[in-house]
């Protein structure tokens, strides 16, 4: 039985497929059509999902879209009508009247039904952007929620039988968190929180407000946040409370976000935000700041109480969980979960002790929740498939790559493994910014050594050398290491295994220096642990890098500049012609910036 997943018309469009109960294949479009969180329709992912399978369009048995137009229909009315009565009755409130976002209860039920339109026309979309007749599409579609999609994304391929459930991020079909606890093939949600109560907006508002206005920005402000006071937390406060059924917002201070849920999707599928925070948030914290320019000390200070008010109601929410669904086992996904800091927190803050998040936390790992939903949820089969690695994505054969090279006119050379392993771990132990293309992309937004850009962590100008010569990042981000898994109580806090790069740790008091290029100014670092059977290419980097070197970690950013993460050979080739990277490994050839 062969499943196809697709988030469509939605951020991070992707698509994923499973063939029994196997996962075969995800990625997000924007890899393709080189869009970042490109929301439109997922041709490409879809086709090269049917190619990874073996399979066309025909032999689909079942496809799951990841929304359902028609859940929490009747409130969606209810709100918009609510809110049509109190501009009737002159309630200026948070920016009551929002122009053309704000259309009322007519406009609502019309988006919800072209809405409904465009999930129906699918079929269609799908016979045209593959090039196949509609009648012969016999899948039978199923619309799965939001939510559902985000905790089945995450739940059924974990390697928990049981555990307690968190989805959390914006918003979608109406719903921002929901929890629930999962067995087997099935869970059950417990409840949830609705719109226009958002963690995921409070954040977005909040990151807007400090000058980064794209759609994804929020990681910006995880990493600003230590570098400021507690100056503002109990004024955060006040926009975010925690309360007996989870949390909610004032929304004095922010501007209600229409229909579109504050996303606006250009005919290109760029997404755009609507700004999200009022009037009212500028007359609490002044004006706020212009992208690009200075950070102050303020935006600092708020950087930090968001991100410490963002914690409070996160373990808010997971103790609160854990009282209903006892287990030591949490998995999560949604926007929210790629909040790496506070996961790093969650061992001590709560009484979860293992934790599976999804590597695709995000909207991209709708699609695949789609999908696992559809076969399990709704069909009934038993889970026989673990994630164990995020490398889900199109793999190139040498002699594809090699010809991309020709094309290119680079310099190369080919190497046997050891050599290979050996000439690279040599380069980065002397300074040099390495380029490594390997295998399978990797599934959601982090670089997990297949497509990543490798340095030495040790050196302490190597965070200002990767940002004049590659990555042009603001000053304030962390470079995030990878480690090899058995050493990791050596140099973290923590030994909780970090596989997706989704948990912050300290590093230990005598390891700062080894790591000091990717010792983040609070002494914590993002860590991925990489384990041989994930990655055994990677993992034999850095034990070769290691020998030379004594420091079993390598620092680890994703593989492009400014753009979404490479996919095919040509994207990592051009990179390295026009950064000043060192050194190219792309499968088993390297290019050296100085022989070209
Ligand atoms: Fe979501």
């Amino acid at each position: 039985m062969i499943i196809l997943g697709i988030n469509a018309y939605h951020g991070d469009a992707s698509a994923a497929i499973i063939a029994d109960g196997q996962l075969i294949a995800a990625v997000e479009e924007e890899r393709f059509n080189r869009i970042k969180h490109c929301a439109g329709f997922p041709a490409e992912s879809i086709r090269y999902c049917l190619n990874a399978a073996g399979v066309d369009l025909v032999n689909i048995d079942h496809i799951g879209i990841s929304r359902d137009p028609s859940a929490h229909l009747h409130k969606k009315i209810l709100h918009a009508a609510t809110r049509i009565a109190r501009n009737a009755m002159g309630f200026a409130g948070s920016g009551a009247t929002n122009g053309k976002r704000d259309n009322g209860v007519f406009g609502m039920i019309s988006d919800r039904l072209a809405n409904a339109a465009k999930v129906r026309d699918l079929k269609d979309e799908l016979s045209r952007a593959l090039r196949v007749p509609r009648e012969t599409i016999s899948a039978t579609f199923h619309n799965i929620e939001h939510h559902k999609a985000h905790l089945a994304s995450a739940f059924f391929v974990s390697p928990f039988e049981r555990a307690a459930l968190l989805s959390l991020d914006g918003f979608g079909d109406f719903v921002s968190t929901m929890w629930g606890v999962g067995e087997g093939n099935q869970f059950e949600v417990l409840d949830e929180v609705e719109y226009p109560h958002s963690t995921g907006i409070v954040y977005t508002a909040t990151t807007q407000f400090i000058g980064f206005p794209h759609y994804g920005d929020e990681g910006k402000v995880m990493g600003l946040a230590p570098y400021g006071r507690d100056t503002y937390c109990n004024q955060v406060r006040e926009l975010l409370m925690t309360g007996s059924s989870g949390f909610e917002l004032d929304l004095e201070y922010f501007k209600p976000l229409g229909s579109n849920q504050g996303m606006q999707i250009k005919p290109d599928g760029t997404v755009e935000l609507a700004r999200h925070f009022s009037a009212r948030m500028v007359e609490l914290f002044g004006p706020p700041r212009e992208p690009h320019s200075d950070i102050t000390q303020r935006d600092m200070d708020l950087a930090y109480a968001m991100q410490h008010c963002f914690e409070e109601v996160f373990f808010h929410l997971l103790n609160d969980l854990n009282a209903q669904v006892p287990l030591d086992h949490l998995v999560m996904a949604g926007g929210c979960a790629l909040n790496s800091v506070a996961n790093g927190k969650l061992f001590d803050r709560t009484p979860f002790q293992h934790t599976w998040i999804q590597p695709a936390a995000g909207d991209e790992g709708l699609a695949l929740g789609a999908a696992l939903h559809t076969y399990h949820a709704v069909l009934g089969h038993k889970r026989e498939f673990v994630m164990k690695d995020s490398y889900l994505g199109p793999e190139f054969s040498d002699r594809r790559i090699e010809a991309s090279l020709e094309t290119a006119g680079v310099r190369y050379k080919k190497l046997d493994r050891g050599p290979l392993l050996d000439t690279l771990a040599d380069r980065i132990a002397k300074g040099d910014v390495v380029g490594w293309f390997q295998g399978r992309m990797e599934w959601g937004p982090r670089a997990l050594g297949n497509r990543s850009i490798l340095a030495h962590p040790g050196l302490p100008q190597m965070k200002d050398v990767l940002n004049a010569r590659i990555k042009r990042r603001e000053w304030f981000r962390p470079f995030a290491p990878s480690i090899l898994q058995e050493r990791q109580a050596e140099f973290f806090e923590h030994d909780h295994p970090s596989p997706f790069m989704l948990h912050v740790y300290k590093i230990k008091p005598g390891k700062r220096e080894p790591l000091c290029a990717v010792n983040h100014v609070d002494d914590t670092g993002r860590l991925q642990s990489v384990s041989h059977e994930e990655n055994p290419l990677y993992y034999e980097l850095i034990e070769t890098f290691e020998r030379k070197t004594g420091i079993p970690v390598l620092l680890n950013t994703s593989f492009n500049e400014n753009e979404p993460i490479v996919c095919a050979p040509e994207e990592a080739i051009r990179c390295f012609q026009r950064t000043k990277m060192d050194a190219l490994a792309i499968g088993p050839y390297i290019a050296l910036k100085n022989e070209n």
